[in-house]
């Protein structure tokens, strides 16, 4: 007969154990019994970089990684991308369902209305160098807001949380501005609150002497479905480094700077720049085959390529895909798309990449659309931080409300020295 559960026997003392298994998973703390001698410490598992271990139970985001499924509170990614809006998505997140018409009204206005930051903020972003790289200043200004709202520090309290979150969520792409024009030695464009969320974006971002910055629909639109499939995405790194931080009960301003410093990395946020730059680096479709078989030999990466989770097409590369063409028929059309759709094309042919399971991931187009939108590649990271806020903040929400939740502390297997003793450094060879 079939029973939940688990027997593992030790052949190091012949002992039998039983775990239960809940939700096709045993906790790993139901090791800790398994032991040679009543003073050994028990038995633990080792996963370095969390490869099989679920560090939590979760209803944000579900991923079928081999069938190719994303969805947020349910709903596929596909649906919400053509249909919903960011905000809308982001309530959605945040509360676990869809808003009524006057709970979106509420929540866009919320947000809103809390676009504007300290102008101490505008003055500390001057300080930094002409050429500061704009995550930079974002994980660094993320941080520094926590500052500005020390009642922030009252995680426990649900309204000073919701409070923060709108506060985020309205506060990042007026960082994100202020980090480009500070790059270019513009003046700064304050928020717009007769725009859209991703029209402010662009009115911060671009205008000029214009008395009112009208965005382009095609460009508003897109940005928007950027942001949505971006929004989310389980446990991946920066949601990790979001949840592990605020496990220590910080204010969520430093545990969302955590998240956009994990995000800055090549190997997560930072990936869409280094696609444009791999694109530019190959320079024409004629040199892919010579790319690609530096990628074979494990010279490079083929960045854009590849994922922990997804052994199958990233759905949010597809949606990605269609929407690069409809900002080409607005802007026209960025040079290194040939090369990308070739490069796609020949990898997805080639032995080594169908072996490993190496599909185009969302970043592989995201950074040419952006480029085509006129923007440089040492935004893109800060517009992937600005579609993930409210992913971030949904996990944080859910990891503060679990009860079985603790600050986050991993084991480890001590492999170092056996005690020895101190030598004076005279006494040393
Ligand atoms: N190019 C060439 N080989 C690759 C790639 C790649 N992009 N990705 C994985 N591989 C190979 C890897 O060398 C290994 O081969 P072998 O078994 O012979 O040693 C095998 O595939 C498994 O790779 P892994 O490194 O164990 O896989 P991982 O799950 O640890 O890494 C990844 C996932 C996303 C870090 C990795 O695929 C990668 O570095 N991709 C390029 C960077 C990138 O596009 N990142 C964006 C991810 S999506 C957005 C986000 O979540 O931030």
């Amino acid at each position: 007969m079939s029973k939940d559960t688990l027997t593992i026997t030790d052949n190091r003392t012949g002992k039998t154990y039983e775990l239960p298994i809940e939700n096709g998973t045993v906790r790993a703390i139901d090791f800790r019994q398994i032991k040679v001698s009543d003073d050994d410490f028990g038995m633990m598992v080792y996963d370095p970089a969390f490869t099989n271990t679920a560090a939590t139970k979760s209803s944000i985001t579900y991923i079928d990684g081999d069938a190719g499924i994303l969805r947020y509170r349910g709903y596929p990614i596909e649906q919400l991308a053509e249909q919903s809006t960011f905000l809308e998505t982001a309530y959605l997140l945040m509360n676990g369902e869809l808003p009524t018409r006057a709970e979106l009204d509420g929540f866009v206005h919320a947000i809103t209305i809390h676009t504007m930051v300290h102008e101490n903020v505008r003055e500390f972003i001057d300080s930094f160098r002409y050429d500061a790289h704009p995550m930079g200043i974002v994980v660094s200004t993320v941080a520094a807001l926590s500052t500005f709202y020390p009642e922030a520090k009252d995680i426990q309290d649900p309204e000073v949380r919701k409070l923060q979150a709108i506060r985020l969520i309205a506060k990042i792409p007026t960082l994100a501005a202020y980090a480009y024009r500070h790059r270019r030695g513009l003046p700064y464009v304050y928020p717009d609150n007769d725009l859209s969320y991703a029209g402010n974006l662009l009115n911060m971002l671009f205008r000029m002497r214009e008395v009112r910055y009208e965005p382009n629909p095609v460009i508003e639109k897109a940005l928007d479905v950027l942001f949505i499939l971006h929004a989310d995405h389980e446990q991946n790194c920066s949601t990790n480094a979001m949840r592990s931080v605020g496990s220590s009960h910080v204010d969520p301003y430093s545990a969302t700077a955590a998240a956009c410093a994990a995000l800055y990395g090549p190997l997560h946020g930072g990936a869409n720049e280094a696609v444009v730059r791999m694109l530019q680096e190959i320079g024409s479709p004629k040199n892919i085959p010579a790319f690609i078989d530096r990628v074979k030999a494990g010279d490079v990466r083929l960045m854009g390529f590849g994922h922990r989770v997804y052994k199958n097409y990233d759905p949010r590369a597809s949606v990605i895909k269609r929407l690069a063409y409809q900002v080409f028929d607005e802007v026209g059309q960025n040079p290194l798309i040939d090369t990308a759709i070739e490069l796609e094309r020949r990898a997805l042919a080639d032995d080594y990449f169908k072996e490993r399971k190496l599909y185009p991931n969302v970043d592989f187009y995201s950074g040419l659309i952006y480029q085509s939108m006129g923007l440089p590649m040492d935004l893109f990271p800060v517009l992937f931080a600005i579609g993930r806020m409210p992913g971030w903040l949904a996990q944080w929400e859910e990891m503060l409300r679990d009860r079985e939740q603790k600050i986050a502390r991993p084991r480890q297997i001590y492999l170092g020295s056996d005690k020895r003793d101190y030598q004076p450094i005279s006494l040393r060879g």
